[in-house]
């Protein structure tokens, strides 16, 4: 199978997971594709596609969510794969005793999930890099409750990872290629 792997990514932590997810598909026997949503050019050549945001203030990247709406009928076609990266930290459920990954999820994600009839949506925990924040960011930060939502590290769990893109590329061997 030849599949897409788009991302949108402020500071690198999506574009990584992206990278290592196509990496994972290609370790499989597939052939894919990495390339920021902005980049991603002719799609329909694609038997399958993997589109990933990282999540900021309960948000998609404006540029990830325009890609799936703005191409929707296009990736509708194929089978479809989401992925935020968001929640950081170690704790899978959080103060009001909401597990963390489904709380992360972007108020859009119904709205996207039905646009492509995606398969599935899964969130991973991303990174912080306080150095890195650009100026909004980092005042956003700096609030009362900021550091404690969004503590440094890198939490992206690759074992995670991992599986999930081995769970996609079995369900791709099951697929017929198709011929555009
Ligand atoms: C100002 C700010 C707001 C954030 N808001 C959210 C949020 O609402 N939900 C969430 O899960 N993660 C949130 N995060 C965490 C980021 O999504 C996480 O750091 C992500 O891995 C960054 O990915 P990127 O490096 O690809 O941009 C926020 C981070 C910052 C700095």
């Amino acid at each position: 199978m030849n599949i897409l792997v788009a991302y949108s990514t402020k500071y690198g932590a999506t574009k990584g997971l992206a990278e290592h997810i196509a990496g994972q598909l290609r370790a499989a026997g597939h052939l894919a594709t990495v390339q920021p949503v902005n980049a991603a050019g002719e799609l329909a050549g694609y038997d399958a596609y993997l589109i990933g945001s990282a999540v900021y203030i309960g948000h998609w990247q404006k540029e990830a969510t325009a890609f799936v709406r703005h191409n929707r009928v296009t990736l509708a076609r194929k089978p479809v794969w989401l992925f935020s990266s968001g929640p950081l930290g170690t704790d899978a459920v959080n103060a009001e005793g909401n597990d963390v990954r489904a709380a992360a999820g972007p108020k859009e994600l119904a709205e996207l999930m039905g646009a492509v009839n995606a398969r599935e949506h899964r969130v991973f925990f991303g990174v912080l890099d306080p150095d890195k924040l650009g100026f909004r960011d980092r005042t956003i930060r700096a609030l009362p409750a900021g550091r404690a939502l969004l503590p440094e590290g890198d939490f992206r769990d690759w074992p995670e990872i991992d599986a999930w893109a081995g769970h996609i590329a079995q369900a791709l061997a099951n697929v017929p290629a198709s011929v555009g």
